[in-house]
């Protein structure tokens, strides 16, 4: 995607990767809106950005969307890029009895979310000269953190429901990219300054010249080898990689 000139609408930003990938759109000449339910931190992110605009919403709440969507279309006509990027990432143990709520918080949140949102603005991206929608998933959507199976399954489904998006859309405007962050050093678990997890600044000057380079996937050459892994492995890789978190776990 063209890095500048685009009116850019940003759920999750807050804080964390979505903050960042709004300041560095707001820097490089872009119109950007941040969606979040912390309206105290809208009002900060828009009073350190001048010219930044917020939305306070919930991305896991239907008619909480549907009112956002509204406002973006009336207020922001020339919106031409989504980001799906809200999320949230509850602890589980799949080998136990799993909390049906914070199932339904977490696919509410990560999948249903970016769908409904998306669904919300689709005819108007189409009736962009240009348009991007952009899926913030995870490279657990390709190798799953055990510790986390539910929203290790919603990003999976997250990236499959992006393939198919990308397919029906592709004699259209409309380009989908997703970005698939390794474990980056934010307050989505507990911001620990581990030495494995990916500064945030490097992940956003990587990420920013792999999606001005159209990338459909874009994934720091850090973790390229868990994207392109799978295939007859599969079963060896989850089971090394989830050994050695186990091993050391993450922070929580
Ligand atoms: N950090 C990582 O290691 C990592 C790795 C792979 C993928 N990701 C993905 O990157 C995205 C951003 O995460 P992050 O690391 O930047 O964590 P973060 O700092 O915790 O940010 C999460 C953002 O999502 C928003 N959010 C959560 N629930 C929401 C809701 N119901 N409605 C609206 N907004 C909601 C939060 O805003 P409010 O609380 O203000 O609503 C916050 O701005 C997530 O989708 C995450 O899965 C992160």
């Amino acid at each position: 995607m063209k890095l500048s000139g685009n009116t850019i609408f940003i759920t999750g930003g807050t804080s964390g990767i979505g903050r960042a990938l709004a300041e560095a759109f707001h820097q490089r000449g872009n119109t950007v809106i941040v969606g979040g339910r912390r309206k105290a931190l809208l009002d900060e992110v828009a009073a350190a950005n001048p010219g930044i605009g917020a939305i306070e919403f919930d991305v896991a709440d239907p008619a909480s969307i549907e009112r956002a969507a509204a406002t973006l279309i009336e207020q922001y006509p020339a919106l031409n890029v989504l980001v799906n990027n809200a999320g949230i990432m509850p602890f589980d143990d799949a080998a136990g009895a799993i909390d049906d709520a914070v199932s339904r918080r977490i696919l509410d949140t990560n999948l249903l979310g970016p769908i409904r949102l998306t669904s919300a603005l689709i005819e108007h991206l189409k009736a962009q000269p240009e348009a991007t929608i952009i899926h913030n998933t995870s490279v657990l959507a390709y190798v799953p953190l055990a510790a986390t199976a539910v929203y290790s399954a919603s990003k999976a489904a997250l990236h499959s429901y992006a393939l198919s998006q990308r397919f029906l859309l592709r004699e259209t405007n409309v380009r989908v990219q997703e970005i698939a962050p390794p474990w980056v050093d934010t307050d989505l678990v507990r911001k620990s300054g581990d030495p494995r997890a990916m500064p945030l600044d490097a992940f956003i000057a990587e990420t920013m010249a792999k999606l001005e380079g159209d990338d459909e996937e874009v994934i720091v050459d850090a973790v390229r080898p868990m994207r392109d892994n799978p295939g007859a492995n599969e079963h060896a890789l989850v089971n090394d990689f989830n050994a050695a978190l186990a091993a050391n776990p993450i922070p929580v």
